[in-house]
């Protein structure tokens, strides 16, 4: 009897995706409550003929030499930026990614952002938790004041799926949508701009252009210094867009108002950094695809996409598909 094909799925995935593969490859499925380290991984990747990782996974050309017998990589995420891809491609190895399912989730998670730093949501809680809220100032006229969202402008800066979503949700809160991307789609009915004019034009920002050589520090300290002192910015892409010091530093010399992030340069956070100690800055774990539903369906296309890798057909949604040409 043929052996069946060998997985390594590195964490268990939400939902009941792992059912439908039960029976049909060899299992091995990552049991550590903290993401495999980069020895367990090459361990791990040495027999394996497909993958299904995640994003905390680090998959660089080093670790695909000690795989020799992979068909196929599936990440339960839609940025592949943790996968050496073009390494994968010179390997024949087709890459498999989770666009279209999160992208209404994540949208969300950035409009919370959005209204959480506007509103200052977030210290609104500190201040009751902490006991602050006392009967000497139970309301007053100049407390927790923040921007609207209503008649103020959103520059949104990359344009791909989630940057649509991000978009449509701003037009129903009644605010002027501007947007810089690398490529302009003539069907959409936006303002266009430079990134120069989008981000000194704009009372809030929100990244969206997905991690690459090309991005990594694309909000350095020049872009930030075109920033508005009164406006607030948005990350739920990759930490590694935005300089992450540069950052800090203009939220607290007040050149910057407030922001939100759900990524960050190092993952978690460094106990020691700058952004935990301002009030102006809401931060959540990279959770922007984190509903019960949409993670489920995430899993649920990653088992496809490793079945059609494993079984030799194309992947229904691969980050690489020049791999098949
Ligand atoms: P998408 O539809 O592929 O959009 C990616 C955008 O990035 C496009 O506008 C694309 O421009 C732009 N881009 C890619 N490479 C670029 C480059 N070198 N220079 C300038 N622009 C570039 O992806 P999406 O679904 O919207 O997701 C975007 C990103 O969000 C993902 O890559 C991921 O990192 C992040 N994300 C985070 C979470 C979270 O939990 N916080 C959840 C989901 C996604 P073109 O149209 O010109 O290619
Ligand atoms: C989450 O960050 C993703 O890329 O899916």
């Amino acid at each position: 009897m043929a052996r069946l094909p060998r997985v390594f799925i590195s964490r268990e995935l939400p939902g009941d995706a792992l059912t439908g593969i039960q029976g049909r490859v060899e299992l091995d499925l990552w049991a550590g409550a903290e993401p495999p380290s980069n020895r367990e991984l090459a361990a791990r990747f040495k027999d394996a003929n497909g993958v299904l990782c995640l994003l905390t996974d680090a998959i660089d050309a080093l670790l695909l030499d000690s795989a020799q017998d992979l068909r196929v990589i599936s990440s339960c995420s839609v940025g592949v930026d943790h996968i050496d891809v073009v390494a994968a491609t010179a390997r024949g190895i087709p890459v498999g990614h989770t666009p279209g399912v999160l992208t209404e989730t994540t949208a969300d998670l950035a409009f919370a952002l959005l209204l959480a730093a506007a509103r200052r949501v977030a210290e609104g809680d500190r201040y009751i938790r902490k006991g602050d809220w006392r009967p000497e100032r139970v309301w007053a006229p100049d407390m927790f004041l923040g921007r609207d969202l209503h008649g103020a402008s959103l520059g949104i800066v990359g344009f791909g799926a989630i940057g649509r979503a991000v978009a449509r949700r701003a037009r129903g809160f009644g605010m002027r949508v501007r947007v810089w991307s690398r490529t302009r789609d003539p069907e959409a009915s936006v303002e266009w701009g430079s990134l120069d004019e989008v981000l000194s034009q704009s009372d809030f920002l929100s990244i969206h252009v997905a991690l690459s050589d090309e991005t990594r520090g694309l909000i350095d300290r020049r872009a930030l210094s075109l920033v508005r002192p009164d406006a607030v910015l948005v990350n739920t892409a990759r930490g590694g867009i935005v300089d992450e010091a540069a950052l800090a530093d203009a939220l607290a010399e007040g050149r910057l108002a407030g922001a939100g992030l759900d990524v960050f340069e190092t993952e978690p956070i460094a106990r020691d950094s700058p952004l935990l100690g301002l009030e102006n800055v809401v931060l959540t774990p990279h959770v922007g695809s984190a509903s019960v539903a949409t993670r489920s369906r995430m899993a649920a296309l990653a088992v496809d996409n490793l079945l059609a890798g494993l079984e030799g057909r194309r992947l229904p949604h691969c980050a690489n598909p020049e791999v098949y040409s």
